[in-house]
């Protein structure tokens, strides 16, 4: 017989900490360069640029972009996102360069598809990069973001980047319904194994300063808070959560990652589908400018940060470091 007084009373947890390999048996949650996406910009211009605002990332031509691409594949990334920059004179006010077949990103999408096949495309809907007006949705006189008519606009531009052969599809522009009106027409068109990857709780945040500076796209006037969640709320994320899987989202997203984890939590719980988290370019930009100064060390920041969003419950997580972190991950 076991007396209940035989045990010590002494919990010890450490006893599962106390060498490397009991550690990596015991270890809950993984980080792996098959987890990450890697997002990349891109613009018209012949050479790639560096980015000031973003040390580390670069502005690509689509030669570049497509070498960028084959390094990341050899490091074990799989999956890139693709942001343009359009000259001014291409912008309107609504964004109809969005849906050019012969614009940036078509061509960009067609070069990658010559040259890595088998590298798997996500491309963003949303307007910003092409309006004139710096909106993720079309802007009236008066100041609004129109809805519906934004949605007219965006179905075609997803329309065009299936065409011109993108795996999976990003609306991020936060407007009611326009995962389910992309969805029809998708299918409509002949699409139907095209996925769609819906930014579901994309709030209105600071932290994608240095992005819109990468990319000429702050919005002219006002900010992007009638469309974009405010960043006190969690239980609407759920609420975009049913809408997006009733309209037939294939992933959910959660962004930003690192200060929203309670939300990316949540997200977990109440889908099935899986759920992805964007560590946005601010979030990069502190790590590395902490780092640059010497305060932090970079790769155990950001690994960590990394494992985190992980553990939070992302299975998926777009990053800037997806290269750093993959060959950081290689090298043990
Ligand atoms: C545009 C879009 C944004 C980001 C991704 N897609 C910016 C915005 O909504 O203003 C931000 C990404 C980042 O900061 O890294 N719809």
């Amino acid at each position: 017989m076991i007396d209940a007084s035989d045990f010590p009373d002494l919990e010890r947890p450490r006893r599962n900490r106390k060498s490397a390999v009991i550690r990596n048996l015991c270890r809950e949650t993984d980080l792996s360069a098959d987890r990450l996406i890697y997002p990349l910009f891109l613009h018209e211009d012949s050479q790639d640029e560096p980015l000031d605002s973003l040390p580390g990332q670069f502005r690509f031509c689509v030669k570049g972009l497509v070498s960028e691409i084959q390094k990341a594949k050899s490091e074990g990334i799989g999956a890139f996102v693709l942001f343009p920059k359009i000259p001014d004179e291409q912008k309107n006010s609504t964004g109809d360069e969005a849906f050019n077949p012969d614009g940036l990103i078509p061509r960009a999408i067609q070069a990658i598809k010559a040259e890595v096949p088998d590298a798997v495309v996500i491309t963003d809907v949303a307007l910003d990069p092409y309006s004139s007006d710096g909106h993720d949705g079309i802007l009236s006189p008066d100041g609004r973001i129109l809805n519906d008519e934004t949605i007219d606009v965006l179905t075609q531009q997803a329309l065009c980047q299936a065409e011109a052969g993108a795996d999976i599809i990003a609306p991020s522009d936060m407007m009611d319904g326009r995962v389910g009106a992309i969805r029809s027409v998708l299918d409509a068109n002949g699409f139907e194994e095209v996925s769609i990857l819906s930014y579901t709780a994309k709030y209105a945040s600071a932290y994608y300063g240095p992005f819109r500076g990468a990319l000429d796209s702050q919005p002219r006037s006002g900010d992007k808070k009638t469309y974009q969640m405010d960043p006190a709320n969690a239980r609407e994320a759920l609420r975009e959560v049913d809408l997006d899987e009733n309209e037939g989202a294939d992933m959910l997203m959660v962004k930003p990652a690192g200060p929203y984890l309670d939300i990316i939590k949540r997200v977990r719980e109440a889908t099935t589908l899986p759920v992805a988290a964007y560590q946005v370019s601010g979030e990069y930009l502190m790590i590395k400018a902490a780092s640059q100064s010497g305060w932090l060390d970079e790769k155990k920041v950001a690994l960590e940060s990394l494992v985190g969003i992980r553990r939070a419950g992302a299975d998926m997580i777009l990053t800037y470091y997806a290269r750093d972190a993959a060959r950081w991950l290689s090298e043990g």
